[in-house]
């Protein structure tokens, strides 16, 4: 089989080195493959048959023969002379190679010469490359890490030698020779490894004799992550009741696979939604959502060993607007309602009403609503006794309403008069007393005067004291309650608390601490840099 394949291959070759043959030499070429039949041709114009040939390799005669002998070669002679005088080689070895002239003595004493080139080559054979530290993936493509140092090693076995070459073809460019030399390995490496170096890595041996070529490839795929952790983020909707999460983590070769989950008390951990790509949102509505409930957006891909996922995560809190309780204005002036909202996450939409049934607060020139950071103010303007009564400052984030209730008080001009009238009995008490001193000892006078008796009826404190103890139930905690009338299935906790004011230094203190969280939004450390 091989036989009749070399045979084929050598009359290739005869056919095609005579035209070639002739540059300066008029030597026929012949190629040949360890182990083929090769047969050199002498004379080879018409039929003659020459008397006497002889063959001589390299100056040296190896073989002679006449028209006469047999023209097979003896059993156990590797080489033969036929009748028309070519040289019959049986199995050519290696060293074969050379320069052969043939002497042939024609039919009338004429003498003819001519010279064969035999080639003895083989290969490429055995060829093989190897890359690594590489992970072959199921059809058969490499690959390997970013920043990695990759070794390429290409070899072969060629007779007599062979030229190897790395070529590679990729997205940004092509390069049909990256390394080349001539030997039976040949090796380049490639140091901190870059995604632009991702493509098809080809290695070709070409016998440098017979120009024959064999090629080897493979797709090597160069993955990465980013070395940041996912982003975590809201946006709130539309509708108040709903948020969407957002998590990217863009720049990670393959995509990876992004998963929305939390940890439930006593339920292990809920995936809620868990697909490859480098973002994913989640939308979740206010029955699915808790005062803190931690949301997880973890990344999972194959450069990341398990248990070593990045990660960044969101705690929710409910709101709880802040302010001064009881206010006490005096008519006809401004008095400006504050309320301060700092706990809730996501932020709340956060907004003022008046009255039991919370109208909503219309600006204009009446009401001025402003905000500075997490303070919300409302400025009632030229107050008014109308204007007494209880405002809401009311806190909406997706996860529940809290309403911070605050009662203003309006105190009218009349408080002047009792001002006066106080003044006036204190005058006559005095009076009275001076009329009983002068009656008994001059030295009781002075008990008798005591102070600020006049202004009893402006002070503030007592007021406060009178409404605060109207008040002094347990208002401490936040009071549940169903908000009124909205649609029916709509049935938000809303909830509203009032700080009683002898408590309100402790009450405030005692929220802040439990309330204020650190920053929501966290990052793993990305402890595992992925690289190879
Ligand atoms: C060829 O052979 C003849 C006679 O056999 C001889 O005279 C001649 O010198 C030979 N030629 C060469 C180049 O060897
Ligand atoms: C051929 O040449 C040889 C010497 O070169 C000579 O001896 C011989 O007689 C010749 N034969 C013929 C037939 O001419
Ligand atoms: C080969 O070429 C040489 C000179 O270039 C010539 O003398 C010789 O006869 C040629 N031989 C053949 C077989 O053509
Ligand atoms: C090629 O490999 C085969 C088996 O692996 C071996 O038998 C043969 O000798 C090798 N050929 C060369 C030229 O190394
Ligand atoms: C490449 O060849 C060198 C030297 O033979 C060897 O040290 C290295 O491990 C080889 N690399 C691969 C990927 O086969
Ligand atoms: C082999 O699989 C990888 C990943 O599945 C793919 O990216 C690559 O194109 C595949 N290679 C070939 C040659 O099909
Ligand atoms: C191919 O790679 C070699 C070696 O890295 C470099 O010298 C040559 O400029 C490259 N050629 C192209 C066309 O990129
Ligand atoms: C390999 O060998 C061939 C033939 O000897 C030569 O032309 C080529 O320049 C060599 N290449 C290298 C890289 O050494
Ligand atoms: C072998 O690789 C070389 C360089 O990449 C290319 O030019 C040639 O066409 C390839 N040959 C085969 C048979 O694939
Ligand atoms: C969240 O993702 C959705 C859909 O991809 C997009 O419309 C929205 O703008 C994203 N929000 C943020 C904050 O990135
Ligand atoms: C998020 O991914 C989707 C496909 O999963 C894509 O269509 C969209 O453009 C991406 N959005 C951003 C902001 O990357
Ligand atoms: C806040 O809620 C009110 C209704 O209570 C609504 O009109 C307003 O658009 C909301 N603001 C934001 C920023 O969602």
């Amino acid at each position: 089989m091989k036989l009749v394949v070399t045979l084929a291959l050598l009359h290739l070759c005869l056919s095609a080195t005579a035209a070639v043959s002739g540059g300066g030499s008029n030597e026929t070429v012949i190629t040949a493959a360890p182990g083929d039949v090769a047969i050199l041709p002498c004379f080879t114009v018409g039929n003659v048959t020459p008397s006497l040939t002889t063959w001589m390799k390299n100056g040296e005669v190896i073989i002679r023969g006449g028209g006469s002998p047999p023209d097979s070669a003896p059993v156990g002679q590797r080489l033969a002379v036929l009748h028309d005088g070519s040289l019959n080689i049986k199995e050519v070895t290696p060293g074969d190679e050379g320069s052969y002239l043939c002497n042939s003595t024609l039919p009338g004493n004429r003498t003819f010469q001519t010279g064969v080139l035999l080639q003895v080559t083989s290969g490429p054979e055995n060829v093989s490359m190897s890359i690594g530290p590489a992970t072959t993936l199921s059809n058969g493509t490499l690959t390997t890490y970013r920043g990695s140092t990759v070794s390429f090693n290409c070899s072969g076995s060629s007779y007599p030698a062979q030229q190897l070459t790395w070529a590679f073809r990729g997205d940004l460019f092509n390069n049909d020779s990256l390394v080349s030399a001539n030997g039976s390995l040949l090796e380049f490496k490639i140091e901190d490894i870059q995604p632009s170096a991702q493509g098809l890595y080809s290695c070709r041996a070409r016998n440098i004799v017979s120009h024959q070529a064999v090629n080897k490839s493979t797709q090597l795929l160069v993955y990465y992550v980013p070395n940041r952790h996912p982003d975590c983020m809201w946006t709130l909707m539309q509708d108040p009741s709903h948020i969407q999460f957002n998590c990217s983590w863009l720049g990670a070769y393959p995509t990876p696979l992004l998963r929305w989950h939390a940890n439930q008390a006593g339920q292990g951990d809920h995936i809620y939604v868990s697909r490859l790509t480098d973002n994913l949102s989640l939308t979740l509505n206010r029955s699915q959502l808790f005062k803190g409930q931690m949301l997880k957006c973890t990344a999972q891909h194959r450069t990341i060993p398990p248990g070593k996922e990045k990660s960044c995560w969101m705690t929710l809190e409910s709101p709880y607007p802040q302010g001064d309780p009881l206010v006490t204005a005096l008519e006809g002036t401004s008095i400006t309602l504050t309320c301060t909202e700092t706990t809730s996450k996501p932020p709340a939409n956060t907004t003022w009403r008046k009255g039991l049934k919370q109208d909503e607060i219309i600006p204009g020139s009446k009401y001025i609503l402003s905000r500075q950071g997490a303070d919300f103010k409302l400025t009632i303007t030229n107050v008014s006794k109308d204007d007494e009564g209880v405002y809401f400052c009311r806190s909406e984030n997706p996860l529940s309403i809290t309403e911070l209730e605050v009662f203003l008080t309006v105190k009218n001009s009349s408080v002047n008069t009792g001002v006066v009238i106080g003044i006036f009995i204190a005058v006559l008490i005095a009076g009275a007393a001076v009329v009983v001193a002068k009656t008994v000892y001059s030295s009781r006078h002075q008990i008798c005067l005591g102070g600020g008796f006049g202004q009893v009826g402006d002070d503030r404190g007592d007021v406060l004291n009178l409404v605060e103890s109207d008040d002094e139930q347990v208002f401490q905690d936040s009071v549940p309650r169903l908000p009124p009338i909205t649609n029916g299935h709509h049935t938000t906790l809303v909830q509203i608390h009032r700080i009683p004011s002898s408590d309100h230094e402790e009450t405030e203190t005692a929220d802040t601490s439990p309330e204020q969280q650190e920053d929501t939004i966290q990052a793993e450390e990305p402890e595992d840099l992925v690289s190879f």
